[in-house]
């Protein structure tokens, strides 16, 4: 039972998924269209990786902060829960839109999450589960009650478009799912966590960072493109998702007999089939989408849930497994027993309701924009009786919170 103060006791605390959504560019890119640029064709693709074509932000104002706003708009909209209520907001992402800020940061801008802490998070395409796993801590300890988990990336902007090694495999895309603490017992179960720092080399972007900043020389070098060994990752990737899945059921005391979906990062269709081959899973039972939107890094894990979501695959009590690998290196899996709470009737009139919200979040952004550069402007060190008016006057805009 909830508190007074609608917070539930920390040993009836329990994380649950109860919105998701996602979020991908317009264009199309076929393995077709790649033959154009690079020597290689769609046979090659389809039966070395799996992938038949990916979505590519070719818009320059379609950015990851923008996919990644639109993935958590829509996982609001399916809980029918107002951004002004998110406490948290982890944003995890390769390709994020500066070294700093925080994409997160832009992203509850863009939502107008007034009351809610953000933050990137950074572990390549295990990033999502991280995240999951990170927000249910949170939840289960009492820090947290709504947290956005959002996977985000234009990985196309990083892609050596005349590498045939990486760019038939990398598409743009985002999805988000909001967590929510609830006394109803599952949603996380258990998950994994892990590194291997020492195969960093083998799937990089060199520079642009401190170790080597960007210079004349890294740019004319191609040192800030994806730098891949392709079949060492391979072969580190069907291990460690093996290993990572049957260890996450192992601390879900689940068999892999009572697994009901897995939802495994879509990188390559070969390294899905050969690391799931060991719990001898039917084919319906492993989620792959990957043939329509290539290898989208740490969205590709949420992105495969909303569409699982849609085709019906995941019913109330069911086990779910998420299971990742990438750059660093990384994996990451979470086990999840699905308890969805009812379909809640949303009225009509609360689309509406959030377009004039995220309308006015927009309005507040550009006023604080506009409002710092007169108070730099007004407000001299020494401080004087009109300045102090005038930071007052913004300071008691900055403090409007939308309900
Ligand atoms: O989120 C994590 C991201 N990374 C990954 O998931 C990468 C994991 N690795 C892979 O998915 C696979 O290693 C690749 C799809 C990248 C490559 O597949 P592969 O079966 O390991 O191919 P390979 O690198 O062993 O290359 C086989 C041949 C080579 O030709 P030769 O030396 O045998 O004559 C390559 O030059 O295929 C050639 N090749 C291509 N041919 C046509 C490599 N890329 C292409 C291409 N089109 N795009």
């Amino acid at each position: 039972m909830a508190g007074s103060n609608g917070h539930y006791p920390p040993q009836q605390r329990y994380a649950h998924i109860t919105g998701w959504g996602m979020a991908v560019p317009e264009r199309v890119v076929t393995n077709k269209d790649l033959e154009q640029i690079v020597d290689t064709n769609d046979e090659w693709i389809q039966s070395r990786t799996g992938i038949a074509q990916r979505y590519i932000a070719v818009d320059p104002r379609e950015t990851t902060a923008t996919l990644g706003t639109r993935a958590a708009m829509a996982a609001l909209e399916v809980a029918d829960f107002p951004a002004a209520k998110v406490d948290l907001i982890i944003c995890s992402t390769s390709s994020p839109e500066h070294t700093f800020p925080a994409t997160a940061s832009l992203i509850q801008d863009a939502l107008g999450a007034t009351r809610a802490g953000a933050f990137d998070l950074s572990a390549a395409c295990s990033g999502f589960v991280y995240g999951i796993s990170l927000a249910s801590s949170m939840i289960t300890a009492g820090q947290a009650e709504n947290v956005l988990v959002i996977g985000a990336e234009t990985l196309s902007r990083l892609v050596d478009w005349s590498d045939r090694n990486t760019c038939i495999l990398f598409g743009d895309g985002a999805g988000a799912v909001l967590m929510q603490a609830s006394s109803v017992p599952g949603g996380v179960l258990s998950s994994v966590l892990g590194s291997d720092g020492s195969g960093g080399d083998l799937l990089t972007v060199p520079a642009g960072g401190s170790r080597q900043p960007a210079t004349l020389e890294t740019v004319a070098s191609g040192q800030h493109f994806i730098k891949m060994d392709g079949r060492a990752v391979f072969r580190f990737a069907t291990r460690v998702m093996t290993e990572a899945t049957r260890e996450v059921l192992e601390k879900a005391n689940l068999g892999a007999d009572e697994l009901d979906l897995v939802i495994p990062h879509q990188a390559n269709i070969r390294i899905i089939k050969s690391s799931m081959r060991q719990f001898n899973l039917p084919e319906e039972k492993v989620f792959v989408n990957l043939q329509n939107y290539g290898n989208t890094s740490t969205a590709s894990i949420p992105i495969a849930l909303c569409e699982a979501i849609a085709e019906d695959r995941l019913k109330p009590n069911d086990n779910l497994v998420m299971v990742g690998f990438g750059a660093g290196l990384t994996w990451a899996a979470t086990a999840i027993k699905w308890a969805v709470p009812d379909a809640r009737e949303v009225p009509v009139w609360r689309a509406g309701q959030r377009s004039a919200t995220y309308g006015l979040a927009r309005m507040r952004s550009r006023f604080l924009r506009f409002s710092r550069r007169v108070e730099g402007s007004l407000v001299t060190d020494e401080g004087d009786a009109w300045g102090e008016v005038v930071s007052k006057r913004i300071e008691s805009w900055r403090n409007v919170r939308e309900e």
